[in-house]
């Protein structure tokens, strides 16, 4: 026998007069004495039940007015057509008359509501993770990375790629994020490293030949959390084998924009590139979001020299154009330079030039600038009347960066990237190297294994800092979904950007000794990228965080508190 004969979301009026059973959780009981109604609930959907006083039997009434929420009950009744239709439920035409109830478990009551609009704290439908899930919104995100899942497999299984299982007991090593750590019970005092990601892995999967690999794969970083970044999360990880930049560019487009063409029904155009160099000199940040123009402009040769001090102490003059600004009352440029303050602390105040009309040009500046430069300002942005230019001076990247932060405020205030549009772009041509001033080093902007971009190769030995990479980001509404490069595929490039970074020959021996080794033994020339599936899902599904698209995620502490992760172990079992 089986248990049920349908789902919770499945009858409709073609299924009037049938005899049904179903299964699942009460959603909840309306009891109006003659009348009583149950709405159960499964992952297909909620099917309206119906007990009437003179039709349903007493004894099973009786029965009805012990249930209460999320129960678990088999029902078998007969399907009636409702003479209130549900136009909200795909059930809705329909409800179950009851003919038997089984109780096939009772529940406590759930400590908040399970329902689209729960009173439940996130802290607290994080420790019942397993109600939370219950919720439909929250199957729906996990359907979506379901169906995210199995398209990423199609698209790259159609392109000849083959999907290969790396390790997840691996060699800490020294670049990158900090390591987690798995004690060894065999080798006592020795450590595994759980993998940030399959990198060498991958590498080495192509010097063996595989020509094109993936992964669908967990990567553990032990880095502090924000809402895209968590300590446990899953890479869309590739490698092919005798490709360039664009080609492994224009076959991971292809799957992003498979992927939203069938979740979403949006035909993605192909994406613009934008180099880091102009990325950071026009909107401030390696991560543009390019869904509205506004980019930074340079007037710092116009603005100086004019005997305004924060002006002219300023390595910077930068400014934006916010389109109908010119009108923005003192509270909203009040909550500008505030954002300001608070988050780039060092960085003086902003000013304005409030382009009300040709004849009227209002600004604070007065003392030092006349309406000439005001208006060849206003003109270097484009604006036109109504607009309002915010200048900001300052040094080096911070002021770049500050008010590439404070576009993105401005933006977020005046609504200016819309819900649903979706604006990816690559970002190329990184620099190779970072100079870490804390640790008095360079260390690898992608990674170690990153290929310099070849035009560059003679700046190594002189200026390291200016070498560009072989290296791109995607890039969708300002968050980075996926990063790759060419790697290095040559024992003597590998060990000379290893001597640049300060390793030893000694410690790139131990380290790295396998993969140079390997590189001496045919290494093809390859390259890669890895995506972010949680962001994906995310910027496919909205909502808070990529932790709605996990099933079992950290909270912001990193801490499972559902199954009280990490905790305390004994330490006969650490040894
Ligand atoms: P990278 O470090 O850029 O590259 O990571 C690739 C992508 O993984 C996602 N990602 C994360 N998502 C959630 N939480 C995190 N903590 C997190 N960290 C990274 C991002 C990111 O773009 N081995 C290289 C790839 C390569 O060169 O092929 C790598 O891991 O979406």
């Amino acid at each position: 026998m089986m248990m049920r004969t349908h789902t919770c979301g499945e009858l409709r009026l073609n299924h009037i007069n049938m005899t049904v059973t179903l299964c699942g959780w009460i959603k909840n009981i309306r009891n109006k004495g003659a009348l009583m109604w149950i709405d159960l609930r499964d992952r297909y959907g909620v099917t309206q039940l119906l007990l009437e006083e003179g039709i349903t039997d007493h004894t099973i009434f009786a029965q009805a007015r012990t249930l209460g929420r999320e129960y678990v009950v088999q029902v078998k009744g007969e399907v009636v057509e409702r003479i209130n239709k549900n136009a909200a439920l795909s059930t809705g035409d329909i409800e179950v008359r009851i003919l038997t109830i089984e109780i096939l478990n009772s529940a406590k009551l759930p400590p908040f509501l399970i329902e689209e609009s729960t009173d439940g704290g996130e802290e607290l439908r994080m420790q019942y993770r397993f109600l939370d899930l219950r919720r439909p919104s929250m199957q729906q995100n996990l359907l979506l990375r379901h169906q995210v899942n199995q398209l990423v497999r199609h698209y790259l299984n159609q392109q000849n790629f083959i999907e290969v299982e790396t390790p997840t007991l691996i060699k800490s090593t020294p670049e990158g994020a900090r390591d987690f750590v798995v004690p060894s019970r065999i080798h006592p005092g020795y450590y595994y490293a759980l993998p940030q990601s399959p990198q060498i892995f991958k590498q080495l999967l192509m010097v063996a030949g595989l020509d094109r690999y993936y992964q669908i794969v967990k990567c553990f970083r032990d880095e502090d959390l924000r809402a895209d970044r968590q300590p446990e999360f899953t890479q869309i990880d590739a490698e092919i084998s005798f490709v360039d930049e664009q080609e492994v560019q224009t076959i991971f487009e292809g799957l992003v924009q498979f992927i939203f063409k069938q979740v979403k029904q949006i035909e993605l155009a192909p994406f613009p590139r934008i180099t880091y160099a102009d990325a950071m000199a026009y909107y401030g940040t390696d991560k543009p979001d390019l869904r509205w123009g506004m980019p930074l402009i340079d007037l710092t040769s116009s603005a100086k020299g004019k005997g305004f001090s924060l002006f002219d102490e300023s390595s910077y003059v930068l400014s934006i154009v916010l389109k109908g600004g010119a009108n923005y009352s003192r509270k909203q440029l009040d909550h500008l330079r505030d954002f300001l303050k608070e988050n780039f602390p060092n960085v003086a105040c902003p000013c304005y030039v409030k382009y009300k009309s040709d004849n009227k040009i209002l600004s604070s500046l007065d003392k030092w600038y006349s309406i000439a430069d005001y208006t060849s300002w206003l003109q270097a942005g484009n604006a036109t009347p109504g607009d309002l230019l915010i200048l900001l001076g300052g040094h080096g990247d911070m002021v770049y960066k500050a008010l590439g932060s404070l576009r993105l405020e401005v933006a977020k205030v005046a609504k200016l990237s819309p819900i649903d549009e979706y604006m990816p772009i690559w970002v190329t041509d990184f620099p190779l190297l970072e100079w870490n001033q804390e640790k008095e080093r360079y260390h690898a902007l992608h990674h170690l294994f990153t290929a310099p971009n070849p035009s560059d190769i003679g700046l190594l030995a002189t200026n390291p800092d200016q070498v560009r990479a072989r290296a791109y980001d995607m890039i969708i509404n300002g968050y980075e979904i996926g990063g790759g490069s060419i790697r290095i595929n040559q024992q003597e490039m590998q060990k000379k950007i290893l001597a640049i970074l300060g390793f030893s020959e000694k410690v790139s021996q131990e380290q790295f000794g396998f993969l140079t080794k390997a590189f001496t033994y045919g290494s093809p020339p390859h390259g890669g990228i890895a995506l972010g599936m949680d962001r994906i899902c995310w910027l496919l599904g909205g909502g808070n965080s990529i932790r709605d698209y996990i099933a079992f995620p950290k909270n912001n502490a990193g801490r499972d508190v559902m199954i009280e992760a990490p905790s305390l172990i004994p330490d006969k079992q650490t040894t």
